[in-house]
């Protein structure tokens, strides 16, 4: 039975530790020949529908580490932007291949490729979730900070990102507290807040929202797909960026992540995304790490 990694819930909790902590032992040994055979003659297929960087490099770097091949297409390389649907595409392409990694917009487009794909989907960011950076995030937290069960976490700005959904998520699964900074017009969708329970909170008060926190998160104020309401948003958020003063209202030892790419002076200060507190490049690099243990996973 194949299994889809659509978000981080498509994990037990067990499971999500095991990725993350594998994915720390795979980054001690990139090029182990125990693991260097996974996908040998084996194909994966990247279906882009927005742009990349870290995302695109890290699934075909961690595919060549693992001997198999990749083949990427972005919006305007596929019969899909010429109207082709998903559901035959999802069919013949995993005729082929022997896993999907999909970068979309709306969620949905992701459930119809997984419903109609027989070999396994990876969502690779939808506007909704963003799972395989929580993997690398997860893992960050771990390597820096030790196991996250009972920290507190921030995430300031814009709290209805699909990185800060999946980070909801995570919250549950992996038993820590999130509070979300962020003005009313930008609150977490409801229904992925509640799963949380207790262990969420909102406020509009970033003081209170990163005090004591032993990691603050953020993220664009616009992300992908946003572009027209750009002003709007800098606008709204400005009051939510996370500069010195907010990263000394957290813990004396916190740490700071962005999935990247990052816009200094809107939704972070160069002070801090470039100081000692940032990690950033940390977990960018995990993105590597943390996907080849998620292919280990879903593959063997
Ligand atoms: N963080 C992240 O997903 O980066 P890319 O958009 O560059 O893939
Ligand atoms: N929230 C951002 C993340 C980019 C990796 C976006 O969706 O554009």
């Amino acid at each position: 039975m194949k299994r889809d990694f659509l978000t981080l819930k498509d994990l037990t909790p067990a499971e999500l530790t095991a990725v993350v902590h594998r994915a720390s032992e795979l980054k001690k040994t990139s090029f182990n020949s125990a693991t260097t055979e996974l996908l040998r003659s084996r194909a994966i297929v990247l279906i882009f529908e927005k742009s990349s960087t870290r995302t695109r490099v890290s699934f075909e770097v961690a595919c060549a580490q693992f001997g198999g091949s990749s083949i990427f297409l972005s919006p305007g390389d596929s019969q899909m932007s010429r109207g082709e649907s998903i559901s035959d595409t999802a069919q013949i392409v995993s005729r082929m291949a022997d896993l999907i990694v999909m970068r979309t917009g709306a969620h949905t487009r992701l459930e119809t490729m997984a419903e109609h794909s027989a070999v396994p989907v990876i969502n690779a960011l939808s506007d909704d979730f963003h799972p395989c950076q929580l993997l690398a995030d997860l893992q960050t937290f771990n390597e820096h900070r030790g196991d996250i069960r009972d920290a507190k976490i921030a995430f300031v700005g814009d709290g209805s990102s699909n990185v800060c959904h999946s980070w909801i998520n995570a919250s549950s699964m992996m038993q820590f507290s999130i509070t979300v900074g962020t003005p009313p017009q930008y609150h977490p969708k409801p229904e992925i807040a509640s799963a949380a329970g207790a262990r969420y909170k909102v406020t509009d008060n970033v003081s209170e929202a990163v005090k004591d926190a032993d990691l603050v998160i953020t993220d664009t104020w616009a992300g992908m797909g946003q572009e027209k309401e750009k002003a709007e948003r800098l606008a709204l958020l400005s009051a939510f960026q996370v500069n010195t003063e907010v990263m000394d209202s957290a813990a004396p030892d916190a740490i700071f992540m962005h999935c990247l790419p990052a816009y200094r002076g809107q939704e972070v200060t160069a002070d801090v995304i470039d100081g000692p507190k940032s990690v950033v490049f940390d977990e960018a690099e995990n993105r590597l790490h943390a996907q080849k243990a998620l292919i280990e996973l879903l593959m063997s």
